[in-house]
C-alpha cells in the first residue's frame, strides 16, 4: 500500500502538471512538467516521491537526458547519491556503450561512458515520463551491459495506455508517482 508520504508528494506534484493538447503533433496530449520543476516544493516532492521507494538500495541515480537530468540532479542533492549521466548519442567524449530505441518515427540512441562507475554499482534510473517504455528500457540495458545493477526504474508520470510497464515489469522494479 502506498505510504502517506508518497501520497502527499504525489498530490503536490499532480496539481502543477499541465495537459497540453496537440503537442508535439495533433492528437497527442503532452504532460508538461516544467511547472513542477519551476516550483521548489513540487520539485522536492517529485524528487523525494520517486527516490524514497528505493531508499538505501542505490548509490547512483541514472538521469536520462534531457528531462531526466532535472530529477537526477535534485535527487543527488537530496539523497547523497552520485549521478550517472545517460546521454543522447554523440555527447560523451570517451568510449561509450550505446543502446538504440524506437520512437514513433525512427530510432534514437542513448549512451553511457564505459567504466564510469565501479562494477556492481547500483543505479536507480529516473525520468519524467514513462510512455512506451522504450527510453527507460534502453537505459536499463545500458546499465546492465556496463556491468552495473539496475536498482529500479522510477518516474514521475506514467502514461498507462502506452503500456510501457509491461515491457519492464518482469525484469525490473518499476515505480511511478502518478498514473495518467
Ligand atoms: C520523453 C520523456 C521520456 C520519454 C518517454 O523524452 O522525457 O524520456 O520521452 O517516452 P517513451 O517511454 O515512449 O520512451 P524525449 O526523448 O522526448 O525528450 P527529452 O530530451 O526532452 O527528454
Ligand atoms: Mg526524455
Amino acid at each position: 500500500a502506498p505510504q502517506p508520504a508518497t501520497d502527499d508528494h504525489a498530490a503536490a506534484v499532480a496539481r502543477l502538471i499541465l495537459d497540453i493538447p496537440d503537442f508535439p503533433e495533433p492528437g497527442v496530449l503532452f504532460r508538461d512538467l516544467t511547472p513542477v520543476f519551476a516550483d521548489p516544493l513540487a520539485l522536492r516532492a517529485a524528487t523525494l516521491g520517486i527516490t524514497e521507494p528505493f531508499a538505501g538500495r542505490f548509490d547512483h541515480i541514472g538521469g536520462i537526458e534531457a528531462r531526466g537530468f532535472f530529477l537526477s540532479g535534485a535527487g543527488s542533492a537530496l539523497t547523497g547519491a552520485g549521478i550517472l549521466a545517460i546521454r543522447k548519442a554523440g555527447k560523451l567524449p570517451r568510449t561509450t556503450i550505446r543502446e538504440e530505441y524506437a520512437l514513433e518515427y525512427g530510432t534514437a540512441a542513448i549512451e553511457v561512458h564505459e567504466g564510469e562507475l565501479e562494477p556492481g554499482a547500483k543505479v536507480l534510473i529516473v525520468d519524467d515520463v514513462l510512455a512506451t517504455g522504450g527510453t527507460v528500457a534502453a537505459a536499463a540495458r545500458l546499465v546492465e551491459r556496463a556491468g552495473w545493477e539496475v536498482a529500479g526504474i522510477s518516474v514521475v508520470a506514467e502514461l498507462e495506455d502506452l503500456g510501457g510497464r509491461a515491457l519492464l515489469e518482469d525484469r525490473y522494479e518499476v515505480f511511478s508517482l502518478l498514473k495518467f
